[in-house]
């Protein structure tokens, strides 16, 4: 009788173990991505056709976790983030309705990215990584990225200015960049959001000039390349939880010519394109897990 009850006992613990363990992986209990949608077209970025060059994304603020914000920044001359805006919702987003329109002296390229009301990017002409807070439009802090090659130097192909390339996923915010010990090769680290200070770092066999672009899912780098001027495609992945890298071949259908940054939303697991100044995005079709 009591034996019978402790086997119970312990298959309602296993459960609850069980059912606790898929609630903190979340978003990530699937086996990677296995395809992306045809691309959905927003909008001309707020600052018209000539702006071909920026980034755009969704964000989520901690003082307002419900509302799905979103960012646009085109960038000025094809180099300097300057000036940015940002939207209350979907609807002001497509209204050109914004909650604010800032600008901040001077970032470098398209690789910039908005985490928890807070924007961090590469500033101009430096090795030096910043984060600016949304609400007050200022610098908070300012630290270099130990032996990143910055100024051009290993951007993406096609891409110029995109030497530090930050994303964002399920644990938190990373930087994609090269150093010229890597030989240009891609080096991933994982920054503490608050300090800016590099937690880990992860150096891949791929050179970065010759990848158009890459983003983190889940703690794995996926990078792109052209195809041609109507197709990029995913073919290649490092992942960080074990080390290793891997191919596949995911093609992704696009409106114009270069994609100019890719940036990954963990809330709705989505990826914000900048196509030639055109905000756009795509689906992910994930891999169900297999059982093992
Ligand atoms: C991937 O998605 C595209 C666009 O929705 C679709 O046309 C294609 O058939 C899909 N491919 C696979 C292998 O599922
Ligand atoms: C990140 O930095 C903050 C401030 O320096 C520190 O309190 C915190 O422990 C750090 N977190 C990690 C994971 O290192």
């Amino acid at each position: 009788m009591s034996g019978k009850f402790i086997i119970f006992e312990c298959l309602l613990q296993t459960c609850k173990a069980l059912f606790f363990l898929f609630l903190i992986k979340g978003t990530c209990g699937h086996g990677g991505i296995m395809n992306i949608s045809q691309p959905y077209m927003i909008q001309l970025n707020w600052r018209g056709f000539a702006f071909k060059q920026g980034a755009w994304g969704r964000y989520s603020s901690p003082f307002a976790p419900e509302k799905d914000r979103y960012w646009v920044a085109p960038l000025t001359s094809g180099r300097y983030l300057e000036y940015y805006r940002l939207h209350e919702s979907y609807d002001d987003l497509l209204l050109f309705k914004f909650s604010k329109e800032a600008k901040w002296q001077y970032g470098d390229g398209s690789g910039v990215t908005v985490y928890n009301n807070y924007m961090y990017f590469n500033v101009y002409n430096s090795r030096d990584i910043a984060k600016l807070d949304l609400d007050r439009n200022t610098v908070v802090l300012r630290k270099p990225l130990p032996n990143a090659a910055y100024n051009n130097r290993f951007s993406y192909a096609g891409v110029t200015w995109q030497d530090m390339d930050f994303a964002v996923d399920e644990s938190g915010l990373w930087v994609i960049y090269s150093t010229e010990d890597s030989t240009g090769n891609i080096v991933i680290s994982k920054l503490n959001e608050t300090s800016l200070d590099v937690l880990e770092t992860w150096e891949t066999k791929q050179y970065k000039p010759s990848v158009s672009n890459a983003f983190i899912v889940c703690g794995v780098l996926y990078a792109t390349r052209t195809v041609n001027t109507r197709k990029e495609e995913i073919f290649y992945t490092y992942d960080t939880n074990t080390g290793r890298e891997g191919r596949l071949s995911v093609i992704i259908d696009k409106m114009l010519e270069t994609i100019q940054s890719i940036d990954y939303s963990p809330i709705d697991q989505k990826l914000y394109m900048y196509n030639d100044g055109y905000l756009v995005r795509h689906d992910l079709i994930f891999q169900p897990i297999s059982p093992a």
